[in-house]
């Protein structure tokens, strides 16, 4: 008998691995979690672990690993120097991402420490597709000013375009045209984009900026903090993709920069790590210099031996498409249920989480009351499930006027850690988002109290305007 078994047609996004260890979470009453919430300061952040049902706070460092990486740990080779796993790590680094040189941190903001002060002069001009919050915050500490050449579409969460993580050529021009080639330090570009809603940059357009940038001879630098999940939308929907592996479109990805900074805390599946990652050997030499300045010996960065091991092991397992596959189709299932229910999120659905659009939400709340930190509260009220505001709480202010960003995206961001929960777990949250949608009306935004000088979101504290 033949049967054609190998394509994926019928079958659904299951996971491709089985459950080995649990842990315990605590269910919570509505009174321990007003009580909890108020002395949060009505920040997510603030919030105990511990009195939290449902964590879907962030995908960073969240992920549970697998028991190869976990025995990977017991291999940790923790010498000062030369420890045998930063060489396995190089390795790896090198195999899947195909980048030369390795230093090594303790998370990505580590790498855009150092990667900014090498690059980035006083008065230069640092374009990307969309901020993140701490690579803006370094690459402003550095004496650069970020500036926003994302495609127009990722400002608009109703648009169903496939590659909202992409760069508009003509914003880059522009900024070229006004500032001159050699005050831009390089440009920064994000697979896939946090801040719009885990949204992909494609293959076509990554080549077109490349082909721009060494035309004028300027660097391209790559948030690489979830490039599998952005290749796996590539594989469905880039013509062309769709019989490469995931492996091969990050391998494709990577040879279209000049360098990497990276969160391993997401796509590489594990609880802590990061690095950075060079092409050309004198920023190579710079960066191994300033780590042994801000993280550690540059062998082993901010990571001990067997941090080290379970990202190398991590890397291996992220790039295969059996684990995209089920990674991202979790996170459209969530996304398709609160779709069915007309529920208003940023579409299309992105790679690492689903994001609320609490503009639409919650219309009656301006966005000087903060809608989305108002209903990040509200959420975990209702059922202990944790999200996070990315809206104009984490934009933070001008680093000239001093005025608050009014972000066009004002987004709860449910986000979904890595072979972690069940799709029973996301019926329950489906559940609470149509709870608090159903008595939206009774949520009236917030008043900040507190204001902390850098990435206010992380600390800042509320009251309730009712
Ligand atoms: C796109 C992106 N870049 C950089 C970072 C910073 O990485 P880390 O939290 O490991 O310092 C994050 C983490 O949230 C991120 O999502």
């Amino acid at each position: 008998m033949e049967l054609d078994s190998n394509t994926y047609r019928r079958r659904s996004w299951a996971e491709p691995w089985k459950i080995k260890m649990v842990e315990h979470v605590k269910m919570t009453t509505y009174e321990e979690r007003k009580k909890a919430l108020v002395e949060a300061g009505f920040n997510t952040f603030l919030l105990r672990s511990g009195d939290v049902y449902i964590d879907l706070l962030t995908d960073s460092g969240t992920n549970a690993m697998s028991d190869r990486q976990w025995a990977g740990l017991m291999l940790g080779d923790e010498a000062y120097a030369g420890s045998e796993n930063y060489y396995h790590l190089e390795d790896a680094i090198q195999k899947y991402y195909g980048y030369k040189y390795l230093v090594p941190t303790h998370q990505g903001r580590g790498a855009e420490n150092i990667i900014s002060r090498i690059l980035i002069k006083q008065g230069d001009i640092v374009p990307g597709n969309m901020y993140f919050t701490t690579t803006r915050l370094h690459q402003e500490l550095s004496g650069g000013t970020f500036k926003d050449i994302i495609i127009d579409e990722a400002h608009d969460p109703e648009s169903e375009y496939p590659f909202k993580g992409n760069v508009d050529l003509a914003k880059l021009d522009a900024l070229v045209d006004e500032y001159g080639a050699n005050r831009i330090s390089y440009v920064s570009i994000a697979t896939t984009v946090n801040m719009a809603g885990g949204q992909p940059i494609s293959l076509a357009n990554l080549r077109e900026l490349r082909a721009y940038c060494l035309q004028h001879g300027i660097r391209i630098i790559h948030d690489m903090t979830r490039v599998a999940e952005n290749a796996w939308f590539i594989k469905q929907r880039e013509e062309g993709y769709a019989d490469k592996s995931v492996a091969e479109i990050v391998k494709e990805i990577c040879s279209l920069t000049d360098g990497a900074t990276m969160s391993a805390k997401k796509d590489a599946l594990v609880n802590i790590g990061g690095f950075l990652a060079v092409n050309d050997y004198d920023i190579f030499e710079e960066a191994r210099n300033l780590v042994v300045v801000y993280e550690g010996l540059h062998t082993y960065g901010g990571m001990s031996g067997r941090d080290m091991e379970a990202v190398a092991i991590g890397i291996e397992e992220s790039v295969q498409d059996d684990h995209i596959r089920s990674r991202v189709g979790q996170v459209e299932y969530l996304g398709n249920r609160l779709l069915a229910h007309d529920i208003p999120i940023v579409k299309p659905v992105g790679s690492h989480g689903v994001f609320l659009d609490a503009k639409k939400f919650l219309p009656h709340v301006p966005q000087i009351s903060f809608p989305a930190q108002a209903l990040a509260a509200a959420i975990y009220l209702d059922s202990g499930i944790r999200t996070m505001e990315r809206g104009i709480v984490s934009a933070g202010r001008d680093k000239l006027t001093g005025d608050h960003y009014y972000p066009k995206l004002e987004l709860v961001r449910l986000t979904i850690p890595r072979r972690v929960y069940t799709q029973a777990h996301m019926d329950v949250v489906v559940e609470s988002i149509l709870e608090v949608f159903d008595q939206r009306n009774r949520v009236l935004g917030l008043k900040m109290v507190y204001e902390p000088k850098y990435l206010r979101f992380f600390q800042a504290r509320f009251e309730s305007l009712g």
